[in-house]
């Protein structure tokens, strides 16, 4: 029997039997190592940030995210693999949307996109599924709307900044997505939504109440070390092990004590 990919549906039919464990990967060698352990990985756009140095992902284009969704597919297996329609490649038509994540599909070979937004986002998130592309909401903080919103910080904790959210995820859900990323939102609005949504809650910051939970694999992995939000948990602490290395190296290479002969090729010499 052939080895199958976990699909949308098989990731949706998770609601309510365990919950769903993803990390971001932008690469083949982190894609191998995440293969085994993950219902899913999203090749996030957050790797403007952690990846390319950018100080928000509004700068990321849909040539960076096919580039790096393929190196993710190639890495892969068993996993279901999602990747991010970035700023401006979906918000214009729904239209617009469908010509981004059909190239998506069809260059990468993953099986389907997330892209960010509520109510407005709605109509698009139709769309595309009733059109063969299955979609990943994801509502509550949406960093690509830094420009306007001003801030990364949580939200939900005002009525109104509530009932948004609440409406936004019931829209995205209504629209036919197969799960739906909640980022930054408190625990108590997070807890609604997941039991009242007929798709899985993903969480980032949005507390243990969520049906699954995602993190950016830098941060988990301790690689990614300019800030540490709140939700982040360091499973690794790489970084300083990544610099002791390096330092090592360094060392050998000035005291001539790297490369040894056993890394060096040498000339066998006939006898005369
Ligand atoms: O880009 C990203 O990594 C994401 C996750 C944090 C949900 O969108
Ligand atoms: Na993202």
């Amino acid at each position: 029997v052939a080895k199958r990919r976990l699909a949308p549906a098989d990731i949706k039919a998770l609601k309510g039997e365990r919950p769903i464990v993803s990390l971001t990967a932008y690469t083949t060698p982190i894609a191998k190592l995440l293969d085994p352990h993950v219902d899913f990985m999203l090749v996030g756009d957050s790797l403007g940030m952690v990846v390319y140095g950018l100080d928000s992902t509004v700068g990321v284009t849909l040539e960076m995210m096919i580039a790096h969704g393929q190196a993710v597919m190639r890495g892969s297996e068993r996993a279901c693999v999602v990747v991010d329609l970035p700023f401006g490649s979906y918000q214009e038509s729904k239209e617009q949307a469908f010509k981004s994540a059909a190239r998506v599909l069809k260059e990468t070979g993953c099986s389907a996109v997330k892209l960010e937004g509520g109510a407005e986002m709605a109509e698009t998130v139709d769309f595309l599924t009733q059109r063969g592309i299955p979609v990943l909401g994801h509502v509550g903080l949406m960093p690509q709307l830094i420009n306007t919103t001003g801030g990364y910080r949580s939200l939900g904790r005002s009525d109104k900044e509530a009932e948004k959210i609440r409406r936004d995820a019931k829209a995205i859900d209504d629209a036919g997505a197969f799960a739906i990323v909640i980022e930054g939102t408190v625990e108590p609005v997070a807890r609604e939504i997941t039991g009242t949504l007929s798709v899985p809650t993903i969480g980032i910051g949005a507390s243990p109440a969520c049906d699954g939970q995602v993190l950016v694999v830098d941060d988990a992995l301790g690689i990614f070390t300019d800030f540490k939000p709140r939700f982040v948990k360091r499973f690794a602490d790489l970084a300083p092990q990544i610099s002791a290395a390096v330092e090592a190296y360094a060392e050998e290479v000035k005291a001539r004590t790297f490369p040894g002969q056993e890394h060096t090729f040498q000339v066998k010499t006939k006898p005369a």
